[in-house]
This record gives structure tokens, C-alpha cells and sequence, in this order.
């Protein structure tokens, strides 16, 4: 055998050092991932025994610690789950330039949206736009000239509740449906067969099992160019955009044309179509992000309405003192309005603590790092979910003393609110983190605050219910219970 020639034995020897350093590397840097569940080398971690994953991952937490690392196989990146305040604080909040991506969702976000659909999009320049957008129409001063509204609503859902008082998660559903039409379009709904809404909940119907299904194009995205007589999901993900789409274009439409008349009250279209030019969104881009409010806000807001019955019922001791209150502050001659609200911190300590006891978002939404975050001594490496695991956290004895314990009292210090380290102004983290945190939440919490005193000042809420009765979906809702 004649020896290698010089030149071979030189790249063959610097071919193995560049494998070691990347192996060594790889190694180091797999040795400062959180640790996490044993996971199939192929598959990854897949338990699926019934039981919600966040309470899943808050078992994994006491086992593994505050993150864990979850694997779905070896080309799938890694998915962190953060289980304390203050991993995901500094994560996604502090770290918010580096975590606000969003994993890639081809079938929802690429072919159903066209890339359209907030939630799950990732940052980059649309993204931008859309959150500016939002921040000048849904922001604290601007969700204020929504109040009107969101009074209104209450009043109905009272009366229509005295009829009917076992109706109340249908209620709480045209509520927050109406809420969120009058607050996007101006269009109040007084019946669920309204035919914006017949269409819209057939559109959500479509669109719904895609983010949670991941398709052939989730697995293998390069399949999307497959030609379509072989693509039988791109096909139906593109008739279900052009169904949503058609839908999301007339309603702005009838906004444009009632502004053309002279005749459009405010509503987060009219000042979208204000800004549209000086945004640079096209009508298309407009249309679905209004559109699209209503998938984001509508059922959010009823299950955490009904959340909230939930936790009257169970603590009657709670909602007598709340009542107490709203007796003094407002007497029985009127109804609660916005004006009173100050006057009224037990009001939004019972609130916020219902919302922290019973989260109906209770896992968020998943992050991407768009870079290397670091974290005590691990660095969570750039591509890589993150989820924040919000029940954990709002269970956290060291964040909150009692977690199982509904107590308002936890938020309520002279007489006045007072909320965490990492939420002063609600206590709660239910909205999300960082930059991706809900644009919608001054609507949100408005229409919150103004249904539960409107509910607490008219009703008593008495029944027998099991407190960990949810749904096993995201967002969740309480199972249909008696009150
Ligand atoms: C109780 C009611 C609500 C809850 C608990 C809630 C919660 C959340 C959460 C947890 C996220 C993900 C945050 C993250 O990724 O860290 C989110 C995103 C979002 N929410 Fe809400 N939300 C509510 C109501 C609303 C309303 C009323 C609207 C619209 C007016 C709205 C619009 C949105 C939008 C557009 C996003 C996507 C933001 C983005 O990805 O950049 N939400 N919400």
C-alpha cells in the first residue's frame, strides 16, 4: 500500500479537527440546554395521556425544573417550556428583540393566510406594520373611545341573563362577538345568525384545525410546490384564504363605502382606513388584519367572561365582597359605567385574580428565537420554540403565596390594586410577553372589567361546579357548567 500523498494527509487531518470542534462544540452546547423528559431519538417527546399539556409540563417542571427542554426529533428545533416569572421575563420580555418570532406554520401561515394572519406570523416588515397599526387604534387611549360600546353590551347581556340566566356562556359569546364587530366594523350583532357571523364562523371552522394539525407541508415544507392535482392540502388551504379572504374584503368594504357616504362611526377599520396609505398596507393586508381581530378577541374574551363565573361560584365569599362594593360605590338605582372603575379596585382585584387562577391562555402563543438567548447558564440557541407556561407561573408559590387559593386580597394593598415584579398593572401574565404581547388587551380587560361589575351588580352567582372543569384546547373555556 503506498502512503497518502502530503496534501491528502494535511485536509484529511484539518477534515477531522473542524469534526471534532463541531462535535465538541454541539457537545458544549447541548451540555447548557435545560434538562426535559427522555423523548424518542426519532420522534421526539409525544405523551399524549389526555391531561392538558400545561398541566403536563407543570408536573415536568417539578421534575426537571423551572425550563424544560422538549424534543420533536432531530430536524425539528428544540422547544423550550418556561415555567417561572422570571425565566420568562427575562427571555421574552427583556430579551424581546431576540424572541418574538414565531415558528414556522406552513399550512396556517403560509398557504391559509398568505402570510397574513397576525398571530401567527413571524417579525419581519409586515409584522411591523401590523403591530403599529393595532398600537394607534387598540391602544390604551384609543380603546377608550370603544367604552361606549362595551356599556352597551353589558346592558343587553344583563337583561338578556334575567330572562335566561342558565344561558350565560351563550351570552358571554354574542357579547364578545358583538363587542368585537362594533369595535372592528361598527357592527352590532343582537343575533348569532347575523350574516357576517353565519360566514365567519364557517370560515373559523375552516381555518381552526389547521393550528393545530401539522400537514405534510408542516413536516416537509418543500412539498408546497408539489404541482396541485398531487397536493390535495395546499388545495383546500388555498379555497379555504379564498373564502376568508372574500369574507375579511367585504367587511372592510362596507366600512370604505359607509366612510364615503359620510356615515362610518369610529371603529378600528375607519382609522385603519385613515392610516392605510401612511402604513403602507395594501387593501388585502388591511382587510385580513381586521378580519382577523375577531379569530384572536372574540372567543378569548367569552371563556374568560365565563372563567370568571366560574370563580363566583366557587368563592362565594369573594363575590359577596365585590358585591359590597359595587353597593357602595354605585347603589342599585344604576348600572356600573367606566366612570367607576377607579372607585372600584376589590372589582378588579377579583378580576385579575380569576385571571390568574384560571388562565384561558394558559400556554400563550409559541416564540421563536430569532438569536442566541441566554439564561443563567444555558444559552436557549437561536431557531428554537419557546413557550411560556403561563399556569405554571401563576402557580408559583415563590410569585404568588397560595397559588390554589383564590384570593383577591393577594392584589389589593391600601385599599388600592397592586400587581407583581412582572406585571405591576394586573398582577397576571394572560396576555402574553413581550413584544408579541396581546395588542388587544386595553379592549380586553375594558370589556372584562365592565361585564363582571355589571354581572356581580345585578346577579348572585350560586351552583355546584368543578374548578378544574377545561377544556383541553387552546384557548381554553370552562366546561358547560350550571349557575
Ligand atoms: C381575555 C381576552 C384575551 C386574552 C386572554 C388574550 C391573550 C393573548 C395571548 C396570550 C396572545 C399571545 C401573546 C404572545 O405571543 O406572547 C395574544 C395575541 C393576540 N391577541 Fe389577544 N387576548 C385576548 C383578547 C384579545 C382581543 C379582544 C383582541 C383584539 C381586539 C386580541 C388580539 C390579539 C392579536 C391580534 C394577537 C396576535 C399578536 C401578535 O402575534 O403579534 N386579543 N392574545
Amino acid at each position: 500500500m503506498s502512503p497518502l500523498p502530503a496534501p491528502a494527509v494535511q485536509w484529511l487531518a484539518a477534515g477531522l479537527l473542524v469534526v471534532l470542534a463541531w462535535l465538541l462544540v454541539g457537545a458544549k452546547r447541548g451540555q447548557r440546554l435545560p434538562p426535559g423528559p427522555r423523548s424518542h431519538f426519532w420522534t421526539g417527546a409525544k405523551v399524549k395521556d389526555g391531561t392538558p399539556p400545561w398541566l403536563r409540563y407543570a408536573r415536568l417542571h417539578q421534575e426537571h425544573g423551572e425550563i424544560i427542554t422538549l424534543s420533536s426529533g432531530p430536524l425539528q428545533p428544540k422547544m423550550f417550556v418556561l415555567g417561572t416569572a422570571a425565566a420568562a421575563h427575562e427571555i421574552l420580555d427583556r430579551h424581546s428583540s431576540s424572541s418574538a418570532g414565531r415558528p414556522r406554520l406552513v399550512t396556517l401561515q403560509e398557504v391559509v393566510s398568505q402570510n397574513m394572519r397576525t398571530l401567527s406570523m413571524d417579525v419581519g416588515p409586515r409584522w411591523s406594520r401590523y403591530r403599529k397599526a393595532m398600537a394607534e387604534t387598540l391602544a390604551e387611549g384609543s380603546a377608550r373611545h370603544y367604552q361606549p360600546v362595551q356599556e352597551k353590551e353589558a346592558r343587553i347581556t344583563v337583561d338578556a341573563l334575567a330572562r335566561q340566566p342558565s344561558s350565560f356562556a351563550q351570552q358571554f359569546q354574542r357579547m364578545s362577538a358583538s363587542g368585537i364587530m362594533t369595535v372592528t366594523y361598527d357592527h352590532p350583532l343582537s343575533r348569532m345568525d347575523d350574516v357576517w357571523i353565519v360566514r365567519l364562523f364557517d370560515s373559523i371552522k375552516n381555518v381552526a384545525p389547521f393550528f393545530i394539525a401539522r400537514t405534510y407541508l408542516d413536516r416537509l415544507p418543500v412539498l408546497v410546490h408539489l404541482p396541485m392535482f398531487l397536493n390535495p392540502v395546499k388545495r383546500r388551504a388555498l379555497e379555504i384564504h379564498a373564502q376568508e379572504l372574500a369574507l375579511f374584503t367585504d367587511m372592510y368594504a362596507t366600512v370604505r363605502t359607509r366612510r364615503d357616504e359620510g356615515k362610518a362611526a369610529d371603529s378600528f377599520a375607519s382609522r385603519l382606513q385613515e392610516r392605510q396609505a401612511r402604513l403602507g398596507l395594501s387593501d388585502a393586508e388591511a382587510a385580513y388584519l381586521s378580519g382577523a381581530l375577531y379569530f384572536a378577541g372574540s372567543d378569548t374574551t367569552s371563556a374568560a367572561l365565563s372563567a370568571f363565573v366560574l370563580a363566583m361560584v366557587s368563592n362565594p365569599k369573594a363575590q359577596r365582597r365585590a358585591q359590597a362594593e359595587l353597593d357602595a360605590v354605585v347603589g342599585s338605582e344604576r348600572m356600573p359605567t367606566f366612570d367607576d372603575l377607579p372607585q372600584l379596585p376589590i372589582l378588579r382585584a377579583t378580576l385579575f385574580e380569576s385571571m390568574r387562577w384560571r388562565p384561558i391562555s394558559p400556554l400563550g402563543f409559541p416564540h421563536r428565537l430569532t438569536e442566541d438567548v441566554p439564561y443563567k447558564n444555558y444559552v436557549l440557541p437561536k431557531g428554537s420554540t419557546v413557550l411560556a407556561n403561563i399556569w405554571s407561573i401563576h402557580h408559583d408559590p415563590r410569585e404568588y403565596s397560595d397559588p390554589d387559593v383564590f384570593n383577591p386580597d393577594r392584589f389589593l394593598e391600601n385599599g388600592a390594586f397592586r400587581g407583581t415584579w412582572f406585571s405591576p398593572q394586573r398582577g397576571h401574565a394572560g396576555f402574553g410577553h413581550g413584544k408579541r404581547i396581546c395588542p388587544g388587551l386595553h379592549v380586553a380587560e375594558r370589556s372584562l372589567l365592565i361585564g363582571a361589575a355589571s354581572l356581580l351588580w345585578a346577579f348572585t352567582m350560586a351552583g355546584e361546579v368543578d374548578t378544574m372543569a377545561f377544556a383541553n384546547k387552546l384557548p381554553t373555556a370552562p366546561l358547560p357548567f350550571d349557575a
